[in-house]
């Protein structure tokens, strides 16, 4: 290594969460100032996950301390790589994702690219490293035979009142907040509305309609990405069928801070302002909850919905990677 100091790499399975308490709170800093985003309840359900001692993964040793960890998570034939980190050297999170640091974090990549790659009944792995900028890891993954998509944090600063955002539905539609036996309904639309589209590529939930509930599941049962909110998320219905034909999906990330977790449009709806409304009633619903910020990722090829964000006030904060292997 650069800096000299020697790294010990070994199976995280062998690590009891306390082990790793001072990584994660170096990583929750790291998550606090880069995305505004309240990593606690995140490391909690990490570190009952290690506790189990069967999580995947690497913890980087340095002179007997733990400075780094990467983990995985099985789904059948795919893995996917949840985190990459390695405590910032100095004084804090500016440090991240440079120097020692890095190469901590692309050692331990490295370990488990080959740990995985050489899982015969692996047929699939994907990544997305939300914290860590674009272009950080990007070279590791691409050698390792993954291809790599650019994917945008955007954040739109709320006022206090968001402008009345109903607009006039046609006579067969209907708005409603959404409902826990949604889920079935918005799986059949998340997989109708990702057909043929990028996202399909980077997450392959999209592909299917029991992928696209075990996504939902995840987002709105176990909070897989913050504390889902009901009162934000919102659905448009067709009266007739009673199929959904739009949603957004909200969760808080931190008292402060909203972020979208889902927005689509059936493509039969599309182009009539149905996404527009749907985002500023998830906005006016977070002021209502004390948010002073929304945030949401997008992944750089879909312009369609970029141009959407940018009019409705989202800015780009921060860009991260998206990585995919598919076994040939
Ligand atoms: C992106 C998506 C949600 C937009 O839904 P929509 O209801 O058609 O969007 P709206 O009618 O509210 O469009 C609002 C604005 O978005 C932009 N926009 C939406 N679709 C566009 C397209 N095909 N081409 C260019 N601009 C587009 C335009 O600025 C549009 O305003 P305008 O119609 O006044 O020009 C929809 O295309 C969709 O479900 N796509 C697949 C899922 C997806 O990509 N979700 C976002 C993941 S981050």
């Amino acid at each position: 290594m650069a800096s000299g100091v020697s790294i010990e790499v070994l199976d995280l399975r062998h690590f009891a969460a306390p082990l790793l308490r001072t990584v994660l709170e170096a990583e929750g800093e790291v998550w606090r100032q880069r995305l505004h985003w309240d990593y606690r309840a995140s490391a909690k359900l990490l570190m009952q996950y290690l506790d189990s001692h069967m999580l995947p993964g690497y913890v980087a040793l340095e002179s007997g301390q733990v400075t780094g960890y990467v983990f995985c998570v099985y789904e059948e034939t795919k893995a996917v790589i949840g985190d990459v980190f390695a405590m910032p050297e100095g004084d804090g999170a500016s440090h991240a994702g440079s120097g020692a640091a890095h190469e901590v974090e692309e050692t331990l990549l490295r370990h488990l690219f080959e740990t995985l790659l050489n899982s015969p009944q692996l047929c699939r792995i994907e990544s997305q490293l939300l914290l860590h900028p674009s272009g950080t890891h990007a070279g590791s993954f691409r050698n390792a035979g993954f291809e790599v998509f650019r994917r945008l944090f955007m954040v739109r600063q709320l006022e206090s009142a968001i402008p009345d955002p109903r607009v006039e539905l046609p006579a067969e539609l209907e708005l409603r907040p959404w409902r826990d036996d949604d889920l079935s309904a918005a799986g059949r639309l998340i997989a109708e509305a990702y057909k043929g589209h990028s996202d399909s590529e980077i997450n392959d939930q999209y592909c299917s309609v029991q992928g696209s509930m075990r996504f939902l599941h995840n987002i709105a049962r176990y909070s897989g990405c913050g504390v889902f909110a009901p009162q934000v998320s919102h659905v448009v219905l067709d009266r007739r069928t009673r199929e959904l034909i739009a949603l957004v999906l909200g969760s808080r990330v931190s008292p402060q801070s909203g972020h979208i977790t889902q927005l689509c449009v059936h493509p039969t709806y599309r182009r009539r302002g149905l996404a527009r409304m749907l985002l500023s009633i998830a906005a006016d619903c977070f002021v209502k909850l004390g948010a002073g910020e929304i945030s949401l990722t997008v992944t750089a090829a879909n312009t369609d919905a970029i141009e959407l964000y940018r009019t409705d006030g989202y800015e780009i904060a921060h860009t991260f990677d998206a990585a995919v292997w598919q076994r040939a």
